[in-house]
Parts: structure tokens; C-alpha cells; sequence
């Protein structure tokens, strides 16, 4: 039996980390955590109580009571809160379009971060979904706050055309002027906003930079399971 493993992947919006961190997890057989989701979780959380974004003390004090549920199997990574599943909820404009404003919140973050941590921390254990193999957590600040110590740190990067590509191909199903131009503002616009909280264009020290932009999900998948492997085996 291999000793848990703890992989953190950061990345900027239309990188492809949430596609590979779960498909990484699932191959490995270990949990997933999408802790953008959480983010996303507590601007619906919220909106449901009728909670002012702008008013940081409000939204901090609602956080903390959000009765989350995340679900870490990367076959079914289902988001519950207060009982409702909010898995596609969570998904929509009306959330991606306000997310930041609580993801920019210092004390939402510092919240997060431990509840973050917690759940990394019981897939270490034989308890946990993984049975205790570990975990793929993703975000922005994995790598560098939240699982600094984790046994692989990721950066996934890629340049601006093809992340606008991605998610233009996403969100509308096209790349054509108009997608581009309609995906521009979420992804470029969001990314320079949450930028001012966390570092994930850069990778800090130690942390393995892999960039996609000239790589499909297949490829870049292969070459992260590289990397994976090669530092549990540098562990044994
Ligand atoms: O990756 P995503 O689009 O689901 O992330 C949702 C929001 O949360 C986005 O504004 C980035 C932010 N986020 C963050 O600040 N820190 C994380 N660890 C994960 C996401």
C-alpha cells in the first residue's frame, strides 16, 4: 500500500484544471476537491439568504454557518447546501458573474481555508472516500495557502487565446468573434480580479509549471501523471 498523496493544482480560468484534476483523481483513485466550488457554494448560500455582496461582514457571518456539503467523488463530485443540491446552480452567470466578489473577501477566505484543509486532511485518513489514498484538490491558492506542504504542487497554465477557446467553446459551443468576445470579460475580467487575492499566474518555488496551450486534455492529462508518479516514487 502507497502512502496517501496529496496533489494541489492551481490555475487561472479556461486552464483545464478542473477537467484534469478530476480526471487525474479518478485514474489514481483518489478524492477530488473543487474549492472554486466552494467559493461559488457561499455566493449562492448568500443570495438564498438575501445577503448583500457588498456588505463583507454580512457575507463572512453568513459563510460561516453555510451548512456545505462537498462531495469528493470525482465520478460524482455533487455539491449539497442546506439539503438542496446545488451541483448545476453553482454554475450558472448569475453565479459566475458575482463570485469574486466573495472570493476576494479575506475572512470568507480564511473560513474556506480551514474547512479546505479538514477535507484534504480526512482523505489522508482511512475513513475518507479515497479510503485514505489522498486527494487532487484544486483552486488558486492550493499550491501556495492552503496545501503548501502537499507531496505534488501544479501550476496549470495556459496562454489567453486558448483559455478564451476553451471556455468560449464551453460556454457557447463555438469559437467563433462573437464567443470570444462574450467569453472575454469572464474569464480575462475575473481572473485580474481574483488576482488581487491569490498569486496563480506565477508559480512559487518548488511548484511544477506544466502549460497546456499547445496540449489536448489526453496529453496534458498524461503529462501530469508523470509528474505525479515520478514524486511518489522519489518518496519511496
Ligand atoms: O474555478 P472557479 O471558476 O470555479 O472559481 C470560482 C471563484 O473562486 C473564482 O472567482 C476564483 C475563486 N477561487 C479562489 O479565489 N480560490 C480558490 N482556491 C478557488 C477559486
Amino acid at each position: 500500500m502507497t502512502a496517501p498523496v496529496t496533489v494541489a493544482i492551481d490555475g487561472p480560468s479556461g486552464s483545464g484544471k478542473s477537467t484534469i484534476s478530476r480526471r487525474l483523481a479518478a485514474a489514481e483513485g483518489l478524492a477530488y476537491l473543487d474549492t472554486g466550488a466552494m467559493y461559488r457554494a457561499a455566493t449562492w448560500w448568500c443570495r438564498r439568504r438575501g445577503v448583500e455582496l457588498t456588505d463583507a461582514a454580512a457575507v463572512a457571518a453568513a459563510t460561516e454557518v453555510m451548512p456545505l456539503d462537498m462531495g469528493v467523488d470525482p465520478g460524482d463530485p455533487t455539491i449539497t447546501c442546506d439539503g438542496v443540491d446545488i451541483t448545476a446552480a453553482i454554475r450558472l452567470s448569475e453565479i459566475s458573474s458575482v463570485v469574486s466578489a466573495v472570493a476576494t473577501n479575506l475572512d470568507v477566505r480564511a473560513q474556506l481555508r480551514e474547512r479546505q484543509r479538514a477535507i484534504i486532511a480526512a482523505e489522508r485518513r482511512p475513513g475518507g472516500h479515497s479510503g485514505g489514498r489522498g486527494i487532487v484538490a484544486e483552486g488558486r491558492d492550493i499550491t501556495t495557502v492552503v496545501a503548501p506542504d502537499a507531496d505534488v504542487r501544479i501550476l496549470l497554465t495556459a496562454d489567453e487565446a486558448a483559455r478564451l477557446a476553451r471556455r468560449a467553446r464551453e460556454l457557447h459551443g463555438t469559437v467563433d468573434d462573437r464567443a470570444i468576445a462574450a467569453t472575454r470579460d469572464e474569464v480575462v475580467g475575473r481572473d485580474a480580479q481574483d488576482s488581487t487575492v491569490s498569486t496563480f499566474l506565477t508559480a512559487a518555488d518548488g511548484v511544477v509549471t506544466i502549460d497546456s496551450s499547445a496540449l489536448d486534455i489526453d496529453q496534458t492529462l498524461a503529462v501530469v501523471r508523470r509528474v505525479v508518479a515520478q514524486a511518489r516514487q522519489e518518496e519511496q
